[in-house]
């Protein structure tokens, strides 16, 4: 029987779940697409690296162009990283013919566009499950499983990094720079954090999955980022006070009159199920009309959970190459792209402020929420004897974005307010 055989590009660690996944499950594959898999082609930065999986010297090579031109290889897993060098090496892969099933985030958030239009030109398939979320087939399912709805909420925690510290600051009380510090010892977290903790990972995997979900082209530069580097300690003693547990949230909403997407730092009802996912895990939360309220969860990383993903793109390349329908076409986004202005995007916030404590000050900060419209839903003050002045924390009902920001900026200038401590989208 003839094997459909497969280049890999990189060796690292979802490179070698995917090699122990073919190996292991070749049975099982086979029976799925009646014909054994082989990964004839290996390109690895390093021949002499040592491996914790025994790899034929044969298979590997340190060129790309060895595994992208190799004319008996039909499907090309890309699993290295990086974004302009390997888009070229993709690009010309769909130019040769080649399908592509890919992990990387970054180039589809920046260039998925280009990458498949290349593909429908040529005919290929282009499969990227592993980009978002590692092992929960979130794209499969926002793709094939709610075809026939209209999805108006996509809520996830996309960044197994990020949950991880806010998860140990609320359970141990800890700051921020401590439990970084012991992600990194850990390796949860880079030694380079900053696209984690500043919310751009997140931001990448929430402008795939409102693309695939709304079926419209979403930027990255479509998206609103905040990261975690200024949630405090006191934020989250604060949030747990008032029924609420601090989350990085990406938010995508479709509506009518149009999309918001974001990432940031999110106060969520304890009560609501996306509150509980804790430590590294993520989920993904999805809204549609029909349905209602789904939620997905699982590992967001790691070696088999993303090869899981990998290697189940792979099964659907193969089954679209034996009944000759690869191409695309429905997963290209066809419906015109509209950005909903800030007056229409609405939900509640938490504000912390410093203030004069003396009489009167309540009232006009009160009168400041309005004067732009915004109602309140709570106003506690609470004692804080390490600081001068006194503390309030508010909550809001749902509110504009666009008053919000007048409030904020309204507040900025008032000599009563010291200091605008901490400010928050709540949601649920
Ligand atoms: N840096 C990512 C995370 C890895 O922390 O979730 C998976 O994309």
């Amino acid at each position: 029987m003839k094997a459909i055989k497969v280049g890999l590009l990189g060796l690292g660690t979802v490179g070698t779940g995917v090699v122990r996944i073919v190996e292991k499950h070749q049975e099982d594959l086979l029976s799925q697409v009646g014909s054994p898999i082989q990964i004839e082609k290996i390109a690895v930065k390093n021949l002499k690296k040592e491996r914790s999986i025994s790899v034929d010297s044969s298979v590997l090579t340190e060129d790309p162009w060895e595994v992208i031109r190799h004319p008996e290889i039909d499907v090309i897993v890309e699993v290295m990283g990086g974004i302009n060098e390997t888009k070229t090496y993709l690009l010309e892969a769909l130019a040769l013919g080649k399908h592509i099933i890919t992990a990387n985030k970054d180039l589809m958030a920046l260039y998925g566009s280009e990458i498949l239009a290349k593909a429908l030109e040529h005919q290929c398939d282009v499969f990227y499950e592993a980009s978002v979320a590692g092992g929960i087939p979130i794209i499969r399912t926002l793709i094939e499983g709610f075809s026939s709805d209209r999805i108006t909420k996509i809520m996830g925690i996309v960044n197994g990094t990020t949950n991880y510290i806010l998860s140990k600051m609320s359970r141990e009380s800890a700051s921020y720079e401590d439990v970084l510090k012991e992600a990194q010892q850990l390796g949860y977290a880079e030694s380079d954090p900053t696209s984690d903790v500043e919310g751009l990972d997140a931001a990448r995997k929430m402008a795939i999955l409102s693309t695939l979900g709304f079926r419209t082209n979403v930027e990255l530069k479509d998206v609103s980022v905040r990261g975690i580097s200024s949630v405090s300690k006191e934020d989250i003693t604060y949030a747990k006070q008032l029924g609420y547990e601090m989350k990085l949230l990406g938010i995508a909403e479709c509506h009518d009159d149009g999309l918001s997407i974001s990432v940031q730092p999110t106060m969520v009802k304890a009560s609501h199920p996306i509150a509980a996912v804790g430590g590294v895990y993520n989920a993904v939360y999805v809204h549609g009309e029909a349905v209602g309220e789904t939620m997905f969860y699982g590992a967001g990383a790691g070696e088999l959970p993303t090869a899981t993903s990998v290697v189940a793109d792979l099964i659907a390349v193969i089954k679209n190459m034996k009944l000759g329908v690869t191409g695309l076409k429905a997963i290209v986004p066809y419906k015109e792209k509209k950005l909903r202005a800030d007056e229409r995007i609405f939900y509640k916030n938490f504000l912390l402020l410093q203030v004069d404590d003396k009489a009167g000050v309540l009232a006009q900060i009160t009168q400041v929420f309005a004067e732009y419209e915004v109602s309140l839903d709570s106003v506690i003050q609470t004692p804080n004897a390490q600081q001068p002045g006194a503390e309030i924390m508010i909550v809001t009902h749902l509110a504009n974005k666009a008053s919000m920001d007048k409030v904020v900026k309204h507040f900025e200038s008032m000599s009563v307010i010291r200091r605008i401590k901490s400010i928050y989208r709540v949601e649920g």
